[in-house]
């Protein structure tokens, strides 16, 4: 019998949001070396070309778009569709991270946030039920993360936006079952990515290496994340839905 890989994605086509950056770049680099045909979007067109340059196979394309225009995003992802063909997956890894107490977060700060954090992957999931444009069994991950279990002063919108992720990937995935659209998350702690990397300007040395004691396993990697996300998109979790995926190095056991 020939071994059958349950992670190819061979002929597949698969959307991924924050492709110009971090987790989403590793994203899509590690679906199109499973053989999909990624569909890359973010706002910043010349860095989402560097992500398609180092991707595998072809048939690549970038379709830069601002996932703040929240009404625009039905007819968008159907144009992607379209072009690209019925999609299989989405990886919904555009996101924000600022840093504010909350005595200084107004009305105009939060309403950003959860534009983008959440406001953003439910239009995406609106427009991927649409009529053509994904196949029976296709598997939308959105990337929460650990902050939606464990509370950080000063990240408290930011909290708030990715707990409401992960709720939102449990209803979805109970009503779009009758559309045979799988909605997972994964929820990760800290990555190594240019977010982690503003995160950790906003503490000391001394603070930022009291912050790692937490991380049993060390802090993670975007490829960490890339892994789990394919594997959630991957004939791999056909049987699954409505389920968060912690990638913590340990942080929550401790
Ligand atoms: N890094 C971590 O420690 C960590 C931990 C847990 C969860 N996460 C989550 O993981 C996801 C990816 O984070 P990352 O670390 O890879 O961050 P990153 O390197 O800062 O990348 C963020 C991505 O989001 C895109 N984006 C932001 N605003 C957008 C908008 N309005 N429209 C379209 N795209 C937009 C950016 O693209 P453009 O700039 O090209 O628009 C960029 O590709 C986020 O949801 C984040 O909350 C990260």
């Amino acid at each position: 019998m020939p071994v059958v890989n349950p992670m190819d994605l061979s002929g597949r086509h698969v959307l991924v949001t924050g492709a110009s950056s971090g987790i989403g770049r590793a994203t899509a680099v590690l679906l199109s070396r499973l053989g999909a045909r990624v569909t890359l979007t973010g706002r910043d067109a010349d860095r989402l070309q560097q992500t398609v340059e180092i991707m595998a196979g072809d048939g690549h394309r970038a379709a830069p778009f601002d996932l703040g225009a929240i009404d625009e995003i039905p007819a968008w992802l159907r144009d992607c569709a379209q072009v690209g063909g019925p999609l299989s997956g989405l990886a919904h890894c555009a996101g924000v991270q600022v840093s504010k107490p909350i005595r200084n977060a107004d009305a105009a700060f939060m309403s950003d946030m959860f534009r983008i954090n959440i406001a953003s992957g439910l239009a995406l999931a609106r427009a991927f039920r649409q009529r053509g444009s994904a196949v029976e069994g296709a598997g939308i991950v959105f990337v929460a993360s650990a902050s939606a279990f464990v509370g950080q002063a000063g990240n408290v919108v930011y909290c708030a936006t990715k707990g409401a992720v992960v709720s939102a990937a449990r209803a979805l995935a109970v009503e779009l079952a009758r559309d045979r659209i799988r909605v997972n998350c994964v929820c990760p702690a800290l990555v190594d990515t240019e977010m982690a990397d503003r995160f950790r300007s906003t503490m000391s040395e001394a603070q930022f290496e009291e912050y790692l004691q937490h991380y049993p396993m060390g802090i993670g990697r975007p490829e960490d994340v890339a892994n789990a996300i394919a594997f959630l998109i991957a004939d791999t979790a056909r049987w699954m839905t409505g389920t968060s995926l912690l990638l913590d190095g340990g942080l929550l056991a401790g």
